[in-house]
């Protein structure tokens, strides 16, 4: 059997320009320099470091499997170093995302985000990785719904024979740490049920139904709950196959036609609309935001990104005037949200705001309020 081939995005906030806006060189030259010496010692075979917003990500294609200690290990040396360089250079928040120190073979719960999938290559298998600045894991669910089990968006639902029997959606419930299984398109009820709360039910992998083929992997940490405060939002990364029996490319990339609204943004504590960019773009700045999503295309071949002389073919999906429309959309909401100041909608309810004020003032008004008198209180409604 020929042997399978791991996509590992790894990424991690170790420090940005100028508050939490984007990665400077100096931090992607470190993330070059780590990958490139691990390719030439065939840990992987293939790499691309690139941003989204102030996340350094690391794109890693190799024959190790997931949660292989030393790829793990190999991104968490290079966040460190990344970290140490940013904070000689006092960049903001260096270090942001390392949240513990002590590194025991895995990434997971130590504040990296991390999407990994083992796959069997196909004849061809086309990939995108999706990257986020400024939101959270769940702000996948939407695409990914609509990617894999809604027949508006996607076209072979309908009318792909391979694609009928539809898809299985791993479903995280990240507050109390459990998983479950759903099948759409007869439990499509269900599944919109519990992912139309991202902030707490996370898509963390689909399958095809038909058999169990692997098609999306979603990184799905929470920092603030590793943490136990508000240390940054996630910042989420995911990798989604595509064609031959799969949603095609465009189908993959269509939800991303319009904007819509996620939570994070200004202190993640804001609902903000995603906005599709290009990697020229890839930095977040008007209130922190808009939040901003990249998505690169490439090949996977024998174990390797598709290159051209040791360059690897990657396109960068959002940078097309076809996603004008979404980005213009994303302004005119982003305007919007932000004409109501900290009033909700626009602000996060009280329960979600990543840190809020609120209990100091309550505790300082505590003895300015009064009792409301009889008269002026409202007349409870009868419960027959
Ligand atoms: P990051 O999670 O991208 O670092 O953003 C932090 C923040 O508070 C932005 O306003
Ligand atoms: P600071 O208190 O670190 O400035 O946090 C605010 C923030 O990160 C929003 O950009
Ligand atoms: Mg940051
Ligand atoms: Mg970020």
């Amino acid at each position: 059997m020929a042997s399978k081939t791991t996509i590992s995005v790894i990424k991690c906030d170790v420090g940005s320009l100028a508050g939490h806006h984007t990665v400077p060189s100096p931090l992607l030259k470190i993330g070059e320099k780590r990958l490139r010496e691990a390719q030439k010692k065939g840990l992987v075979n293939s790499h691309y470091v690139f941003h989204a917003g102030d996340d350094l990500e690391l794109l890693m294609v190799h024959n190790q499997g997931e949660d292989n200690p030393e790829i793990h290990k190999l991104a968490w040396n290079t966040f460190e170093e990344s970290a140490k360089k940013a904070s000689v250079l006092k960049l903001y928040g260096a270090g942001q995302d390392i949240l513990k120190t002590a590194f025991s073979g895995n990434v997971r719960g130590m504040g990296p985000g991390v999407a990994e999938m083992e796959i069997e290559e196909r004849k061809s298998d086309p990939i995108v990785v999706f990257a986020a600045d400024k939101t959270e894991p769940g702000a996948f669910n939407y695409p990914l719904f609509r990617i894999f089990a809604d027949p508006t968006n996607t076209a072979g639902l309908v009318i792909d024979p391979d694609l009928a029997e539809g898809f299985k959606f791993e479903v995280l419930d990240v507050i109390e740490n459990k998983k479950v299984v759903l099948k759409c398109p007869e439990e499509m009820y269900e599944l919109i049920a519990l992912i139309g709360t991202p902030s707490r039910y996370v898509v963390s992998h689909v399958w095809r139904a038909r058999d169990d083929l692997v098609c999306a992997a979603t990184s799905t940490t929470r920092l603030s709950l590793i943490a136990g405060k508000y240390v940054g939002k996630d910042d989420p990364v995911s990798i989604v196959r595509a064609q031959h029996g799969l949603p095609a490319l465009g189908e993959i990339l269509a939800p991303f036609m319009h904007s819509y609204l996620v939570e994070g943004w200004m202190r993640g504590s804001h609902w903000g609309p995603l906005m599709p960019v290009g990697l020229k773009d890839s930095k977040c700045t008007a209130f922190d935001g808009p939040p901003r999503i990249v998505a690169l295309g490439f090949q996977v071949a024998n174990g390797k990104i598709s290159s051209d002389g040791g360059t690897p073919l990657i396109s960068d999906l959002f940078d097309d005037p076809a996603f004008d429309l979404a980005r213009r959309e994303a302004l005119e909401m982003a305007v919007t949200l932000r004409r109501m100041g900290e009033f909700e909608p626009a602000r996060l309810s009280a329960e979600s705001m990543e840190y809020t004020t609120l209990p100091k003032i309550l505790e300082k008004l505590k003895d300015r309020f009064e009792p409301i008198s009889i008269a002026t209180k409202i007349p409870l409604l009868s419960t027959h």
